[in-house]
């Protein structure tokens, strides 16, 4: 009987369960210079640079799942008691990190020392790589909207590129939709694969509604534009959708160690 139990214990234990906060064990280092973020590849461009007061990340291909996980937000810590915070800081992941397979991230310099404590900065730098832990996290935009950014590139009637911006909540986007106000046919955008760049090449003549396909862990949801993106749109303009996400839905990854506290 003992030896039932003790096996029947370690046949549950061994079971992993959905969560979503799913805590990570890893290193990390830090790019000494900004340049390579601003060409990160999900392309956001310089614009990146303004994310998230300046904390940026570039994550290896498992984490970066070819561009869908752009924009996504994690909370890193490191572990090293006598210098680095508990909180450590969060981050917006804007690329991918194909220099080492021993780092899951490449920070910003400017993220890498706001892990942290007063007065450690300068040791923590000094470091240049550090074991670390982290989780993803919701995004929160309290002030904006989701939003697109049209690229420069695009060009009517043939082109529109786009890319979304302050998508919060802890989502992926998987499919986007595009409504002309003045016809009931729905045109389909493609990603350009490997980015955040979003694509058409019969482009709508009419202002269009968005509608986007966002999942998380299993569950997906269809989030409604309220606002139109209108019909002399430009390159280079951000247009506010007139919603956000603030969706975590439940169970984003089978872990052992799920963590639904604050750091
Ligand atoms: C990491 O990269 C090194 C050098 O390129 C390679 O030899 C090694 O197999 C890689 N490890 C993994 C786990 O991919
Ligand atoms: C977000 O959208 C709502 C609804 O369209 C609007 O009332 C609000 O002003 C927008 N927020 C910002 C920061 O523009
Ligand atoms: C988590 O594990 C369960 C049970 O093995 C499985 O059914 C489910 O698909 C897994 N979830 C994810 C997100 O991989």
């Amino acid at each position: 009987m003992a030896l039932f139990v003790c096996l029947l214990f370690f046949f549950l234990a061994s079971f992993t369960s959905a969560c979503d906060r799913c805590v990570h064990r890893s290193k990390t280092a830090y790019f000494s210079n900004d340049s390579p973020l601003s060409s990160g590849a999900c392309g956001y461009g310089p614009l990146a640079l303004g994310f998230v007061d300046g904390h940026l990340a570039a994550g290896i291909p498992s984490l970066y799942k070819e561009g869908v996980h752009c924009g996504a937000c994690y909370q890193i810590r490191c572990k090293d008691k006598k210098i680095c915070s508990k909180t450590g800081t969060k981050v917006i992941l804007i690329d991918q990190n194909v220099q080492s397979n021993r780092t899951d991230f490449i920070l910003s310099k400017k993220a890498f020392s706001a892990m942290a404590q007063k007065g450690h900065q300068k040791n923590i730098l000094r470091r240049g790589t550090l074991d670390i832990e982290y989780k993803r996290m919701p995004c929160e935009y309290k002030k904006q909207n989701l939003s697109v950014r049209i690229e420069e590139s695009s060009q009517k009637p043939h082109h529109m590129a786009l890319k979304f911006l302050f998508q919060g909540g802890q989502t992926d986007i998987v499919l986007v939709h595009l409504h002309p106000v003045n016809t009931g046919r729905t045109a389909f955008m493609t990603r350009r694969h490997g980015t955040a760049v979003w694509e058409i090449d019969t482009v709508p003549e009419a202002a269009v509604m968005f509608q986007i396909r966002v999942i998380s862990g299993f569950d997906g949801m269809w989030i409604n534009a309220e606002r139109a993106v209108p019909a002399d749109w430009k390159p280079g303009m951000i247009y506010d959708l007139g919603v956000q996400i603030d969706t975590i839905a439940k169970g984003q990854e089978n872990c052992t160690k799920c963590d639904e506290g604050h750091w």
